[in-house]
């Protein structure tokens, strides 16, 4: 049952911020820097030892596509320079390439979601998009991937990688399982003991890092990521540290919501994703929340995989997909998807759009704030930790922030993010209450060794210090849980 909170939440902002979440993917890009291109074929394996030092567009071609015909599939390569100027091809092994870069970061991208012709170009980038901030801006001194080689498992299809479908007007390509393959393939073919390559290459440092869309492709893939990672590695004696970062959903996505989308992407036919016939069986069902049970899979399977979570408290986008979730009439909103302008026409919202939803409809949506999302995610997260600790030790860690922005790693301003959303002393008064800001909270995950504590985080809660990035700023209880601030991760051999 929805607990409903002091202030009701107006439908009209809902609707209108369901838009304005989903339209809010990060394609922010300040500044060009020069790519390279490779393209794969009989003849071209675009080798890592063959690339260029800085960023390269790979494009894999086969059966790769994006979601229209218009934008070709790339993904991205950056492989930093050397700090003593040697050539990787000329190292063994051993000494090399990763003595000096000890990580590789498979990244996978954010860009919205879609499920047909219609929903696809409002609310999905059609394109993958070079990124050159945050993480892939290697000036930063806190970028914790400074040195690593980096990729980024781009994104163009809506299907948050785990489509393998055509929609029936035969114009949209839901192409997120074969993109992710061919990524994956040229990584399995570039690193460790699998690489096909004369030089294989061993990290001793893993992170798979998943942006908003990103985030549950990288749950809905792990079976398959990390088969690929201890195979990689069976011959090499070190298992590189490997840790998961869940940058916005925490597996929290209405069940309805599941469905739609699976049936448009013909998700739970797919065998690539390494699901076993009674998981695809219930999937098929449509009775399983197949994400929180995804979450909880890799909570208890993997148990040497650091999970750390990052999310705001009151994140618009995760509580829209929460909240407006399962509205029977959703159809009422499809003229909305090719003329945003609607948004703003008070005639179709009041007496179109608002009209056909059931009295239990408004009811439920009236009800369901912010702040009970929140509430859910308390909860969820309070499961996690219980699964965690039946297994023996605590995997999972979180970093709440206030505000209601939603996927951190890609803004222009991540390395001023601090638990208060922004870094605070920009406004010239430091309420990071000793707290660490998120670029120094991920870098102590990412070189964490034996000995240390990984600590959540929690921003202090509604009140003094807040600082709201998006409006409405919501009403409700945001303080934080005791039981899942508190938990941490002590650092040892698993
Ligand atoms: C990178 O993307 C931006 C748009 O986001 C575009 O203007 C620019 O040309 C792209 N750069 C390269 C090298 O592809
Ligand atoms: C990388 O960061 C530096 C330092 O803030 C900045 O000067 C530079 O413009 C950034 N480069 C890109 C491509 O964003
Ligand atoms: C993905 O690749 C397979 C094999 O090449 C092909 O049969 C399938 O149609 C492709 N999926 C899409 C959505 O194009
Ligand atoms: C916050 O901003 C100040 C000034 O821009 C900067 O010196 C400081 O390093 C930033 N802190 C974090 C955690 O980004």
């Amino acid at each position: 049952m929805m607990q409903s909170c002091g202030i009701p939440c107006p439908s009209v902002l809902l609707i209108l911020s369901l838009f304005v979440a989903l339209l809010s993917v990060v394609v922010a890009q300040a500044i060009d820097v020069n790519f390279e291109e490779c393209r794969i074929s009989a003849t071209e394996t675009c080798a890592l030892s063959s690339l260029s030092f800085g960023k390269t567009k790979i494009y894999p071609g086969g059966n790769t596509r994006c979601y229209t015909e218009e934008y070709e599939y790339w993904f991205q390569v950056d492989k930093p320079t050397v700090p003593d100027g040697q050539d990787y091809d000329n190292n063994s092994p051993d000494d090399t390439y990763f003595s000096n870069h000890p990580g590789l970061l498979l990244y996978f991208e954010g860009g919205g979601t879609c499920w047909s012709t219609d929903s696809c170009p409002p609310l999905a980038v059609p394109f993958p998009f070079n990124r050159t901030n945050s993480f892939f801006n290697r000036s930063y001194a806190l970028n914790p991937y400074q040195t690593w080689t980096t990729v980024i498992v781009t994104y163009c299809t809506g299907d948050l990688f785990v489509g393998d479908a055509v929609t029936s007007d035969g114009r949209t390509y839901f192409n997120g399982i074969n993109n992710t393959k061919a990524v994956l393939k040229w990584v399995a073919d570039n690193v460790g003991n699998t690489a096909t390559e004369a030089n294989p290459i061993f990290p001793a440092k893993i992170v798979f890092h998943g942006l908003s869309a990103g985030s549950i492709g990288i749950v809905a893939w792990q079976r398959v990521l990390f088969q690929w990672r201890n195979q990689a590695f069976q011959d090499y004696p070190i298992k590189p540290t490997t840790t998961v970062f869940f940058d916005a959903f925490e597996g929290l996505v209405k069940l309805e919501i599941q469905q739609l989308t699976f049936d448009a992407w013909d998700f739970c036919s797919n065998t690539d994703l390494l699901f076993t016939p009674e998981e695809i069986q219930l999937c098929k069902q449509g009775e399983t929340d197949l994400l929180r049970y995804s979450h909880l899979y890799l909570i208890e399977n993997y148990r040497d995989i650091l999970v750390a979570h990052i999310t705001s408290k009151g994140d618009l986008t995760q509580y829209m997909t929460y909240c407006g979730g399962g509205l029977s009439n959703i159809e009422t909103l499809d003229p909305i998807l090719p003329d945003t302008s609607l948004l703003l026409d008070l005639g179709f919202l009041f007496g179109e759009a608002i009209p056909s939803f059931s009295g239990s409809e408004v009811a439920e949506l009236l009800g369901c704030c912010q702040a009970d999302f929140y509430q859910t995610m308390i909860d969820r997260f309070q499961e996690y930790h219980a699964l965690a600790a039946k297994q023996g030790q605590n995997n999972v860690v979180s970093y709440l922030m206030n505000g209601n922005g939603h996927a951190w790693s890609a803004v222009l301003y991540f390395y001023e993010i601090s638990s208060t959303t922004r870094n605070s002393t920009r406004l010239g008064i430091d309420i990071k209450g000793g707290q660490p800001g998120l670029a120094e909270w991920i870098y102590s995950i990412v070189n964490r060794v034996d000995g240390d504590e990984i600590h959540s985080v929690c921003s202090p809660g509604f009140g003094f210090g807040t600082i709201p990035d998006v409006w409405p700023w919501p009403f409700g209880n945001y303080r934080c849980d005791d039981e899942v601030s508190s938990q941490s991760f002590a650092v040892t051999d698993f």
